[in-house]
């Protein structure tokens, strides 16, 4: 038995400070592993920058109405590696991606795949909430009226705000400045900006770590929410976030050359309960106990 595996031995476990009970509770994602549908489907992706790669040899398959994480130390690759999901590398001069990533079985770098398409399916919020400085009512409307969708827009913008759960926070405001909003009620106006254009999939690099506590719950009880609708890909630090979100968590590291580059690699991929109850790698183990990184 493993030292993981003992420690779990005890009721109400914690492994580092993440507190395992509602990760136990949690049933597999969807069912059994092969009642999951895949969306994307990405085989041996290597992302390098100016040559050099800071991602190598990825392979994993996310999967639809689930919450995945991506997980590890800083600098091993989860926002090059979220990035390659809606073409976003594509405007850092110098970035390559090498390996195939199939959205729902096409190819998503396929010459006939246009960019503002894609990051119209697949929407982005970022760390820092980036509100345009415009009136709340004009920040939703504005994916919608760039691609021509001007039919019943207050009807869309109401149905994005309440998916985001901040419909009853604004509705009185609409023509207020974005800007006048609290930090977390603008991440959810950014969540509720990206929903406006009824994307297919959400893709989320550190959405709650420039949040307070009770901002950061409701961004993780929206998670949850949405995932019945949406498929929702999330970069975190906080690994009890991971635990409380995640469906599926992919555990990233660093390998170092022998002349010193580093290199992110992905160590292992499993149902979050798996991974923080029984990884298969050392590594994994050593992460989420926290005797590294
Ligand atoms: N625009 C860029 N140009 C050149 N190198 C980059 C660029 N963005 C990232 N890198 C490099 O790629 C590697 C992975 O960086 P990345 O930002 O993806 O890591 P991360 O896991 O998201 O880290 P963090 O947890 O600190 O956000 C790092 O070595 C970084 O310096
Ligand atoms: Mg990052």
């Amino acid at each position: 038995m493993t030292e993981i595996e003992t420690r779990l031995e005890a009721p109400s476990v914690k492994i580092g400070d993440v507190s395992l009970e509602h990760v136990a509770e949690r049933p597999r994602p969807s069912g059994s592993p092969e009642l999951r549908e895949p969306i994307f489907q990405v085989r041996d992706v290597t992302v390098s920058y100016s040559g050099n790669p800071a991602l190598s040899d990825v392979s994993l398959d996310i999967y639809r109405n689930c919450v995945t994480a991506f997980i590890g130390p800083s600098g091993c690759g989860k926002s090059t590696f979220i990035r390659c999901f809606n073409h976003m590398n594509a405007l850092i001069p110098g970035a390559t991606i090498d390996g195939t990533i199939m959205y729902h079985d096409q190819d998503l770098y396929g010459p006939e795949v246009d960019a503002v398409e894609v990051r119209k399916r697949i929407g982005m919020v970022f760390q820092k909430p980036n509100p345009f400085p415009k009136t709340i009512y004009d920040n939703i409307a504005f994916g919608p009226r760039v691609l021509g969708l001007n039919d019943n827009l207050s009807e869309r913008v109401e149905r994005a705000l309440q998916q985001a759960a901040l419909w009853d926070e604004v509705k009185d405001r609409l023509k207020a400045s974005a800007l006048s909003l609290s930090g977390g009620q603008q991440q959810r106006l950014c969540i509720a900006r990206c929903l406006a254009v009824e994307p297919d999939v959400i893709l989320m690099d550190e959405p709650a770590s420039a949040l307070d506590p009770i901002a950061t719950t409701r961004i993780e009880d929206l998670m949850h929410e949405l995932k019945q609708e949406y498929t929702i890909v999330v970069v975190t630090h906080n690994m009890q976030q991971a635990a409380r979100v995640a469906d599926m968590t992919a555990f990233f590291s660093v390998n170092q050359g022998a002349e010193g580059q580093r290199t992110g690699i992905l160590v292992e991929y499993d149902a979050t309960q798996k991974i923080f109850t029984q990884p298969a790698d050392k590594r994994t183990e050593d992460y989420v106990t926290g005797r590294f990184g």
